[in-house]
Order: structure tokens, then C-alpha cells, then sequence
């Protein structure tokens, strides 16, 4: 990359102000007019003739989301020698169905901040987010009917099934601390490993791809999004919310058992398992502080960020079958992101 080039770029079209985001720069820079242009699609599609939906949808949308997905979907398509503006327009659909996904999330989670702004549903109610979250999901099956590709409307509303089905069983698992790391890995598959492979799938869909490369990107998003749920998991006890743009402890608080949880319970003495079990029915900052002192005791916030990290090695296993390309560096430089990162 020229560093003539890097000087052009917005390090992302949309962003907080954390500052420096390292590699996902480096690939916004690479992206640029292409990501550009995505957002310039989002904004149009954004808006209604009712005004609260357009003031909802951009409370959201307009407030600093990595956009990795789109970025992931322009990457997989550009790296298998698809040039057209298709990814620019499914790149901006993907991040409507994220989008949406998040909306209900905060509803289900109860989450007050959300990319460093207070959550939508906190703004405005419960109702507003899961209807704003409706209209965004409508906007992409609008989206995909302009289009009329079959192939990328079956997986498109695959994956969107596949991740509301990840929420309903992580809710259904709330609380169980017999959760077994299977059951956590189907979550986590299911709620966010879907779409990042979706995203990766639809790119190499629009390059034409032959059924082994497509395959090859569909494993790359799964894994990626894997060891991305998977740092993310480790973020909501370790993270400073400032950066993170979300609160801290969240899942604690809500009662989700995850793999540091998991690790620290095959391992924890009575005594701390009271513990844990106590902050996942009632929470507080006492609460959390004692069970971040088993976590860290056992090594199981170390434990999980290595998981990812192993992870992270197969997501680079499934590149080796894409063509050499600034492109296909860039998927990589994404995959070191993913544990490095702190939002
Ligand atoms: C948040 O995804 C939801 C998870 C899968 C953990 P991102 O971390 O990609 O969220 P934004 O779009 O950057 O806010
Ligand atoms: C991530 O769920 C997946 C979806 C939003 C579908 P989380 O609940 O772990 O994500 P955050 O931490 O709220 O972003
Ligand atoms: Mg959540
Ligand atoms: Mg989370």
C-alpha cells in the first residue's frame, strides 16, 4: 500500500473516536472507494417516510460500527476477481441484517450503550428497536428482490434464520451452568459465525466461484466469526467500556454462561461455583469483581484468548486456496485483528 494512498483514506468511513484501529485501517485504506460507496447505499436505504424509523435506523447505523462484515464481503469478492458494484450493494444489505441483529440483541440483553452511544432501546423502548429492527430486515429482502440472485437470497435468509436461531437457544440456555462447551460453540456458531460466513460466502457467490472455493470462504467467515465471538466473549469481562463501546459485564449480568465461565466451572471449588452462580441471578459490581477473581485464578480469560487464537490459525488454513492478492492479505491482516482488537 502507498503511503500516498493511506493519506487519502478515512481510516474508516464511519468511526469513533477511539483512534487507531490498526489493521482494520490498513484495510479501509485498501477498500476505500468501495466502502465509500457502501455507506452511501446504507444511507439511502435508510430512509422512510415515517420519521422515527430513519431517526432510529441512523441512531444506530451512523454511530462508528466496525463494518467488518461488509469489508469481509467486498474482500472475499475482490479477492476472487470480482470487480462490480454487486458487493457494494450487499455490502450495505449485510450490514442492515448485522444491524437489525443488534437492535434485538440490546432489546434481549437489556444493553444500555452500544458503539459508544446509548443503545436504542434505551433512547427510545423495547417496541421501537424491535420494529426498526423488522425495517431493516425488510429493507434486505427488498434488496435481494431488486437483485434477483436466488443463490444469495438462500443464503442470506439462511443465515439470518441460523442467527435468530442463536439467540433463542443462548436464552434458552441462560443461567444453566451445566452448559457444555458443545452447546456454547452451537451458540456462537449459530449467532455470529453465520453471518460472518455469509458475508464471505456472498462475495465468492458474486466472483463465480467453483463449489471448493466457496467452500473454502463459507469455513474462513465461520471460523472468523467463531474466534471473534470469542475474543468478544473475553472483551465483556477484560474491556475498558470506553473503548469497547459497550458495557462491561454484560454477559454476567445477563446470566450467560460462557467459555471463561465455562472453563472456571469444571475447575472452581464449591465455594466459587456459589459464587459464579449467584452473579449470574443477581448482579452487581461486587458480584462481578469476585467472579473475575476465579476467572483469573484458573487462567480462563487466558484460556479463551488462546482458543481464539487457534481459531484464528484455521481461519488462515482456509486462505491458502485463495489466489495471492492485496486482497487476500488483507483477510489475513483481518484475522490477526480479531484477537487483537479492543472494540
Ligand atoms: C457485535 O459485532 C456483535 C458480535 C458479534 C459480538 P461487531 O463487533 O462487529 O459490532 P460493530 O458493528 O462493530 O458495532
Ligand atoms: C452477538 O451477541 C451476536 C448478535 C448480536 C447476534 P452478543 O450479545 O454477545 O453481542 P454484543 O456483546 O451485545 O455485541
Ligand atoms: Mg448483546
Ligand atoms: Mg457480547
Amino acid at each position: 500500500m502507498s503511503s500516498n494512498n493511506k493519506s487519502l483514506a478515512t481510516p474508516l468511513p464511519v468511526q469513533n473516536d477511539e483512534g487507531d484501529h490498526g489493521a482494520l485501517d490498513e484495510v479501509a485504506t485498501l477498500l476505500h472507494q468501495d466502502l465509500i460507496e457502501v455507506e452511501e447505499e446504507i444511507e439511502r436505504r435508510l430512509i422512510s417516510s415515517v420519521p422515527s424509523v430513519t431517526q432510529i435506523a441512523k441512531h444506530i447505523v451512523m454511530s462508528g460500527g466496525k463494518r467488518i462484515r461488509p469489508i469481509l464481503l467486498l474482500l472475499a469478492a475482490r479477492a476472487l476477481g470480482y470487480t462490480g458494484p454487486r458487493a457494494i450493494f450487499y455490502g450495505a444489505a449485510i450490514e442492515f441484517i448485522h444491524t437489525a441483529t443488534l437492535l434485538h440483541d440490546d432489546v434481549i440483553d437489556n444493553a444500555q450503550l452500544r458503539r459508544g452511544r446509548p443503545s436504542c432501546n434505551s433512547i427510545w423502548d423495547n417496541k421501537m428497536s424491535v420494529l426498526v429492527g423488522d425495517f431493516l430486515y425488510c429493507q434486505v429482502s427488498s434488496m435481494i428482490a431488486e437483485d434477483g440472485d436466488l443463490r444469495v437470497l438462500k443464503c442470506v435468509t439462511d443465515a439470518t434464520a441460523t442467527t435468530t436461531e442463536g439467540e433463542v437457544f443462548e436464552v434458552t440456555k441462560s443461567r444453566d451452568l451445566k452448559l457444555s462447551e458443545q452447546e456454547y460453540y452451537k451458540i456462537i456458531e449459530f449467532k455470529t459465525g453465520m453471518l460472518m460466513s455469509c458475508a464471505t460466502q456472498v462475495g465468492a457467490i458474486l466472483a463465480g466461484a467453483k463449489p471448493e472455493m466457496e467452500n473454502s470462504l463459507c469455513d474462513f467467515g465461520m471460523h472468523l466469526g467463531i474466534a471473534f465471538q470469542l475474543a468478544d466473549d473475553v472483551l465483556d469481562y477484560t474491556s475498558v467500556e470506553a473503548e469497547f463501546g459497550k458495557e462491561t459485564g454484560v454477559d454476567l449480568k445477563e446470566g450467560k454462561i460462557t467459555l471463561p465461565l465455562l472453563h472456571a466451572l469444571e475447575r472452581c471449588t464449591p465455594e466459587e461455583r456459589e459464587v459464579i452462580r449467584l452473579a449470574t441471578i443477581s448482579a452487581s459490581s461486587n458480584n462481578f469483581r469476585r467472579v473475575l477473581e476465579v476467572l483469573k485464578k484458573y487462567g480462563s480469560l487466558n484460556y479463551s484468548m488462546e482458543l481464539a487464537k487457534a481459531r484464528v490459525a484455521q481461519t488462515q488454513d482456509s486462505l491458502k486456496a485463495v489466489p495471492d492478492s492485496p486482497y487476500r492479505e488483507a483477510l489475513f491482516k483481518i484475522t490477526e485483528y480479531v484477537t487483537q482488537r479492543r472494540r
